[in-house]
């Protein structure tokens, strides 16, 4: 099975660098590799020095480059979802409905960019596909794209449930929509298919892993520990941080030297944070990372652990657990402040709000009734309190009623036995007495030819 590895961090941090050396060192090992790049500001050309395309490149036997244009890819690898995408959204990136809501989505065409990754992967073409990632920010909301495109198309359209020529007379009154045409309707069916299959891909451990590049300074390490946050709440695996540019000890040189001790408690910071993730520690190198040679220099740093490419342990996401009440769900979102988090229900969705950042998880039918009765995170953790209303009155009743016609069945039950014992014992007697009168001619009444035999 293939693998799909994203670097993501701040600006500027080495992202690319440390992309590079994952897929030039899978590649000497013999796998066929791609390193592709979402990032709209595209330097792997200019890294490998060589041309480039819309198209992937070769760089070495088993190593290729893409660049992504979502645009150009949008318009010719994916028109029939391009159009529906545009009906769903609009020009300006705004899903409308026939109501007063909008809903901006900036950046919707990147979208593109994963579709294509997941075709890739499926090709199977490649062993390893490294993605190498715009900073931070942008990356995030790349990442929660196909999650919030198809709760807002599940939403809005009725895709996936029904077919269009049956509801396209009840959607305007029922979804507040109206519908497209059959054609448009079914690429919205197959946009819709697709995001869900992106997902399940992107969040499945076994084939996706996200592995974040910081620097020992105050900055980068805040943002570290956020992004590796919203990225638990997307349901993301990050499986290694890289600490990069790590000055070595003892340069001999006075002004570096102090630089080392600034960079110490950053690096101790990072490393109690990701107490449960790997570490890497990059050196700083005194010369940029640039040609074929730096990349594969940057490997024997980069890719020295011997399970670089080993799968992360299988982590949980959401559980559920029973309470007296109803239920907990649990999910890991290490390093979460309560005070920061909002938890709100509506219907069948959960709202997490951190931030500026919002999940929406669809919670099982079995707690549509149920209502939030608490959260709390610790360090690990975020746990949310669902209890379920107690049964109605009428329930109630009827469950009391059921009770009461067992009872009384129990009961009839436990006469007869005792009638059909006290039945034999009278009988045993009555034979012992005609024994003693007449001890040679008696014979004993049949079973329930008598007047007090068992009921039938
Ligand atoms: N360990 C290192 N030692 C010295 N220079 C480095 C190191 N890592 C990266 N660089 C240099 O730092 C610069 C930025 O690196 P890179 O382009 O990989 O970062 P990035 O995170 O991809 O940046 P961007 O956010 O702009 O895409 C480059 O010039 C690169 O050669
Ligand atoms: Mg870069």
């Amino acid at each position: 099975m293939g693998r799909i590895i994203i670097f993501t961090g701040k600006g500027g941090v080495g992202k690319t660098s440390v992309a590079a050396a994952h897929a030039v060192c899978s590649a000497s090992r013999g796998r066929k590799t791609l390193l592709v790049s979402t990032d709209m500001a595209h330097n792997l050309a200019d890294l490998f020095g060589i041309d480039a395309g819309r198209q992937t490149r070769q760089v070495t036997d088993h190593l290729d480059i893409l660049e992504m244009d979502p645009d150009w890819m949008m318009q010719n690898e994916y028109p029939g979802l391009r159009s529906a995408l545009a009906r769903l959204v609009g020009d300006r990136g705004t899903i409308s409905r026939e109501s007063d809501e909008y809903f901006l989505l900036p950046g919707f065409e990147n979208l593109f960019s994963l579709l294509k990754i997941r075709s890739l992967y499926l090709s199977g073409e490649y062993d390893r596909i490294m993605v190498d990632c715009a900073p931070t920010g942008e990356t995030l909301s790349l990442l929660k794209l196909p999650e919030l495109l198809t709760w807002y198309m599940e939403k809005f359209f009725p895709v996936g449930k029904f077919m269009v020529r049956i509801l396209s007379p009840v959607s305007k009154y029922r979804y507040k929509v109206t519908l497209p045409d059959r054609k448009t309707m079914d690429d919205i069916g197959d946009l819709h298919r697709q995001l869900v299959l992106l997902q399940r891909l992107l969040q499945d451990p076994e084939v996706c892993t996200v592995r974040l590049v910081s620097l020992p300074e105050k900055m980068v390490v805040e943002e570290t520990k956020r992004n590796y946050m919203y990225l638990n709440l997307y349901g993301y695996q990050v499986d290694r941080v890289f600490i990069n540019r790590v000055l070595p000890e003892a340069t001999g040189n006075d002004f570096m030297d102090h630089w080392r001790e600034i960079q110490k408690p950053y690096i101790r910071e990072l490393e109690s944070v990701f107490s449960t993730v790997p570490i890497s520690r990059i050196p700083w190198y005194p010369r940029e990372i640039r040609g074929l040679d730096a990349v594969e220099k940057l490997c024997g740093d980069v890719c020295s652990s011997p399970d670089i490419f080993n799968l992360p342990a299988p982590a949980h996401r959401e559980v559920y657990e029973k309470t007296p009440g109803g239920y907990r769900l649990m999910i890991p979102i290490p390093g979460a402040d309560q005070s920061e988090i909002r938890v709100e229900k509506y219907g069948l969705d959960l709202d997490i709000t951190m931030g500026n950042h919002l999940r929406r998880i669809p919670l099982p039918a079995s707690l549509s009734k149920a209502r939030i009765a608490g959260t709390s995170a610790d360090k690990e953790m975020l746990s949310i309190l669902f209890s379920l209303p107690a049964p109605p009155e009428s329930e109630m009743n009827e469950e009391s009623a059921r009770e009461e016609k067992i009872r009384e069945r129990e009961a009839k039950a436990d006469k007869r036995k005792e009638r059909i014992r006290r039945f034999k014992k009278a009988n045993s007697r009555g034979l012992k007495e005609e024994k003693e009168s007449v001890p040679d001619k008696a014979e004993p009444p049949a079973a329930g030819s008598g007047k007090d035999g068992p009921e039938s």
